[in-house]
């Protein structure tokens, strides 16, 4: 069948979207899966009325015409087209990193100490009762996009300013000191963790897309704590409602060794920087391969 390749859309994640989306596209013909390439939301709907397309592959990142939040799931539920990714459920859920946070505490999982912000609030005494550094970051946005990294009660209100011009609430989270991590999953499974090392203070935007000095380390952890990230990995995929493939972000405290949860990604980023395919690779999953299984975890 015709496989529409989800890409582009209208959230701050377009460029990284489409860069993902043309990898895919190409993963996918290279594999003569009949795929073409679709830009947003409207554009999909249009195709499925015209009876042009059997299977989506979702690629668009993030949310409001993203397709990270929920809404493309239960277009595709509505309309009964098949989707690569996680349902309307554990789509909406983690796209909201306030209330992914909720839903893992409320487990005992761990993830950083936060405090919910909405314009207005006193970020100075949330700061206070936090302690800095803080991360300040918009609650439904993706690769670090609004995201400021805080050491300074002086430099509070602008890193508000910035995340306030970004749809929905914001959150102020404890600033881990230690590594990043991530745990990338393929059709429910963990596969080994990437261990972030960016030449700067921390994985920002330009670290993640654009610098060729970020290092990764595949796998990041050894012995039993890489049992443990992928452990936490899993249980916290499956307690936010999510299925298939996406990614599972953490920081190690680097004094004590505790892993926290920040955030799971349910269309994570497939560009020539991304991480999940260099974890498959570290398995000997090659991209197309990885492109084919994330498709045909979609028939299920
Ligand atoms: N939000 C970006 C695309 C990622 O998680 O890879
Ligand atoms: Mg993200």
């Amino acid at each position: 069948g015709r496989v529409a390749v989800l890409m582009g859309g209208t959230s701050a994640e377009r460029e990284v979207s489409l860069d993902s989306g043309r990898n895919v596209l190409d993963a996918l013909r290279s594999r003569n899966v009949d795929a073409f390439a679709i830009d947003g939301i409207p554009a999909l709907l249009e195709a499925i009325r015209a009876g042009r397309v059997d299977r989506v592959f979702n690629i668009l990142h993030g949310n409001k015409g993203g397709g990270e939040d929920g809404v493309l799931q239960g277009l595709c539920e509505a309309l009964g087209v098949p989707y690569t990714g996680s349902g309307v459920l554990g789509s909406a859920l983690t796209m909201d990193k306030i209330r992914t946070k909720q839903v893992w505490l409320s487990i005992g999982l761990p993830t950083p100490r936060y405090v919910r912000l909405s314009k207005g609030d006193d970020v100075h005494a949330a700061a206070r009762s936090l302690g800095l550094p803080v991360f300040i970051k918009p609650s439904s946005e993706g690769s670090s996009v609004g995201v400021s990294r805080v050491l300074d009660d002086a430099d509070l209100d602008a890193a508000v300013e910035l995340a306030a011009n970004y749809p929905g609430e914001m959150l102020m989270e404890q600033l881990i000191v230690g590594e990043e991590l991530t745990v990338p999953v393929l059709n429910d499974i963990a596969l080994p963790s990437i261990r972030i090392v960016p030449k700067g203070e921390w994985y920002d935007y330009h670290a993640k897309y654009i610098s060729d000095d970020t290092q990764y380390l595949c796998p990041g952890l050894e012995g039993a704590e890489e049992v443990e990230i992928a452990r936490i990995a899993s249980e916290a995929f499956i307690a936010a409602g999510c299925s298939g493939w996406g990614r599972v972000d953490f920081m190690r405290d680097r004094a004590t060794g505790q892993l926290y949860l920040l955030e799971v990604n349910t269309a994570p980023g497939m560009t020539s920087h991304s991480l999940v395919p260099k974890a498959a690779r570290q398995i000997g999953i090659e991209f197309d391969e990885l492109c084919w299984r994330v498709l045909e975890s979609s028939l299920a």
